[in-house]
């Protein structure tokens, strides 16, 4: 096998020699990344951790604690991709994610029997802790604990050479995923405080009165968050309030356009196609039997940026208009708010 690997006259091509290698073995492959889960365990009734093997062309040295992987899944001949942050890297390089049964590839993804293989990303994403922190404040809400656990143990492993500098976690959630293993970190890391908001209990949003009631030195800390839209919106609208957003760290999940705003028209200038857009501008193309190039869907890996050309879109996550000529954005996070142009 490793001689046929090696010998790469031009006519051999990647997907012929993949072809051959998955029948000796599923997990062979010349460079794509391919990983076979070897164990499912539940966290919470909807929330599963995942153990991945991935081949050798995994760039393990290259994964950092706050990054994702793309996970691709066939479903009915589709090839379909989420992103899911790694919250931890075995030292037998197994990669554990965590993946809450929500939407169909999710879904799938949790029910798959153990020694399926599936394919990978390499590592990606710049959700990363920073070096010169004072103090550090993660908040999350819902799946969002994925990534900030994986910063949250990084901190903590770091903490044990270095002087360990205070970090409070804020969770927001409607189930007891994480929360055994949080409360348990907090008492063996008297730096760390953990505020758990149990949602499916009390009706308590994200505000600043909560911050400052939590956090009382919440300005001077490097704020790390993750979580659903409103929370995020929330978080967005106080730091820019307070002009903090040069501490805010951010990552998002769960990205719903604003229903209110009417379909609008969107032209693709090169491919010469006109379409409506009532969702964000990606789901829309597809719609319309487009096929822009795209990754995580989540506004992280950049592979849907382009140019638009004219118009006014909104940045989903954010809410900023940007009304500007020829400015870079991502069809993901992007909402039409006029009439569009994009350059593709
Ligand atoms: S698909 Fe990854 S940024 Fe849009």
């Amino acid at each position: 096998m490793s001689s046929m690997l090696h010998y790469q006259p031009e006519w051999v091509r990647e997907d012929f020699i993949d072809f051959i290698a998955e029948k000796v073995n599923p997990l062979w492959a010349w460079k794509r990344v391919k990983a076979m889960i070897v164990a499912i365990e539940p966290l919470s009734p909807d929330f599963f951790k995942i153990q991945l093997r991935p081949n050798q062309n995994f760039k393990s040295d290259a994964l950092t604690a706050g990054q994702s992987i793309l996970v691709t899944v066939v479903i009915a001949g589709v090839r379909q991709q989420r992103s899911y942050s790694v919250i931890e890297q075995l030292k037998n390089g197994d990669l554990i994610i965590a993946v809450r049964a929500q939407g169909i590839v999710s879904k799938r993804l949790t029910q798959m029997p153990i020694h399926q293989v599936v394919e990978l990303s390499q590592p990606q994403g710049e959700f990363l802790l920073q070096s010169n922190d004072q103090s550090r404040l993660l908040i999350a809400s819902g799946s969002g604990i994925t990534a900030i656990y994986s910063l949250l143990k990084q901190a903590l492993r770091q903490d044990e050479s270095d002087s360990p500098i205070q970090i409070d976690l804020i969770y927001f959630s409607r189930d007891q995923a994480f929360h055994v293993e949080l409360q348990q970190l907090a008492e063996q890391h008297p730096h760390f405080h953990y505020h758990f908001i149990n949602t499916s209990e009390i009706q308590q949003h994200l505000d600043l009165e909560l911050l400052k009631k939590m956090t009382p030195h919440f300005q001077t800390a490097t704020t790390y968050a993750c979580g659903a839209q409103p929370m995020m919106y929330s978080l967005n609208q106080i730091y820019r309030d307070l002009n903090l957003q040069d501490r805010l760290k951010q990552e998002y999940f769960h990205i719903h356009v604003d229903e209110n705003l009417p379909a609008q028209a969107v032209t693709f200038l090169r491919a010469q196609q006109q379409f409506q857009a009532d969702r964000n501008l990606l789901e829309s193309a597809e719609q319309a039997g487009l096929r822009p190039a795209h990754g995580c869907r989540i506004g992280i890996c950049n592979t849907c940026s382009c140019t638009k050309v004219s118009g006014s879109t909104k940045n989903i996550i954010t809410g900023e208009i940007d009304h500007g000529n020829n400015t870079q954005i991502k069809l993901c996070v992007s909402q039409a708010v006029s009439p569009v142009v994009i350059n593709l």
